[in-house]
């Protein structure tokens, strides 16, 4: 992101040593709905249908409320947010208080003249996301046939209306092979950033890991050439390179760490600590319905149970690493321990390592089966 505006209206709270004044971010995910299917998608197994989704009138008040907060930036996500036919109105509403505004999109459902009237109401940045840059390929992961010539056309619009663009590009073994020329493919249409994002692996990517895990030799492989470009590109392209957590030895602070950063708000208005944390059993989930912002990110249950560290197990408990990554992921620790106050897994010190990475090695060279496509169908609610 290019720039960030504040908000004028922040309001004076409280210090506190282990929470923020307001989180950095917002993630609106506005919906569900998606024509696009990729197997590694992060909203959760269960989606939310559209006749739970919030209001226009809702998600409006859901902007204000931020700006009052001290939100710096929103990022309108999905599922795809250009489903919303009121897109329109809530990019409008974050303008207006005052936030920078984040269009995390797959693009295929966009008309330059939709994109333009974005542009003009004020939207500062597109996050434009590829599967590969052969479309065939790309076509396939996506399960939607025309989408790369669709993205590639958008990125054009994108730069040609003068707003900010990030391709985003999550990596894995079905289309790892490609890194060069997806970097070739940033720089070609203008991007400022590229964000090369192996796979985490919960959600859908958890379901689908036989078909996705790349080979720690490829991983590998892929981190030279990042590094390489980085260097090459300075001035002309940012690249942000995220590990794949099966290989690192320290996991990454998840979202910044448990309610220091980031709130995520989901189609029907609950609201949580990461997209992934409805997967966390016994939470209660506070909705903008009934609760502001404010009061959630400094009192919801969900957001207090592991803010800090005091929450901690050992090894985390005495590590000195504590508060520079969290504890890792809570919901991975969860998924892959059973419980979800252990050392997140991806940690060489967790006593779960081994045997984890050693599925990932396993998974790895064998043949990748057949990936489950994100449906609307393909996990009936209960
Ligand atoms: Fe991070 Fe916990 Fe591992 Fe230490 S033990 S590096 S705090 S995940
Ligand atoms: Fe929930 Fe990491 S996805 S804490």
């Amino acid at each position: 992101m290019n720039e960030m505006s504040t908000s004028s209206h922040a309001v004076e709270l409280e210090a506190d040593p282990v929470c923020a004044r307001a989180p950095v971010g917002l993630l609106a995910e506005l919906t569900h709905r998606c024509p696009l299917q990729c197997p590694y998608c992060s909203n959760p197994l269960e989606l939310e249908r559209v006749n739970t989704e919030l209001s226009t009138e809702d998600w409006c008040r859901v902007m204000r409320q931020a700006g009052e907060l001290g939100v710096l930036q929103v990022h309108l996500s999905g599922g795809e947010p250009t489903a919303r036919k009121d897109l329109e109105e809530i990019v409008k509403a974050a303008v207006d208080a005052g936030l920078y505004t984040n269009l995390i999109t797959a693009g295929v459902l966009l008309t330059k003249e939709r994109l333009q009237r974005l542009a003009d109401i004020g939207l500062d940045h597109v996050q434009l996301s590829i599967q590969d840059v052969d479309a065939e390929n790309a076509d396939r992961i996506a399960a939607y046939k025309g989408g790369a010539a669709k993205k590639h056309e958008v990125a054009g619009w994108v730069k040609e209306l003068g707003l900010a663009l990030t391709i985003n590009a999550p990596l894995h073994r079905q289309n790892i092979a490609s890194l060069p020329r997806i970097i070739d493919y940033a720089v070609e249409v203008g991007a400022g950033r590229l964000e090369i994002a192996h796979i985490q692996y919960y959600a859908w990517a958890l379901k689908n890991r036989a078909a996705l895990m790349p080979t720690e030799e490829a991983f590998m492989e892929t981190a030279r050439i990042a590094r390489d470009a980085k260097e090459r590109l300075k001035g002309i392209l940012v690249i942000d390179f995220v590990v794949p957590d099966y290989y690192a030895k320290f996991p990454k602070p998840c979202m910044g760490g448990w309610g220091r950063g980031i709130m995520n708000v989901t189609p029907s208005g609950r609201v949580l600590p990461c997209h992934a944390a409805e997967s966390l059993p016994g939470l209660q989930f506070d909705n903008v319905k009934d609760r502001g912002l404010r009061e959630i990110w400094l009192e919801g249950d969900a957001f207090n149970l592991y803010r800090g560290t005091d929450w901690m197990k050992e090894p985390c408990k005495s590590c000195p690493r504590k508060e520079i990554d969290f504890g890792g992921c809570r919901c991975q620790a969860l998924a892959l321990t059973g419980d979800a106050a252990n050392t997140d897994p991806g940690c060489s010190l967790s006593p779960h390592h081994a045997d984890w990475a050693k599925v990932a090695r396993e998974e790895s060279h064998n043949a990748a089966p057949d990936f489950i496509y994100r449906r609307m169908a393909a996990k009936p609610a209960s």
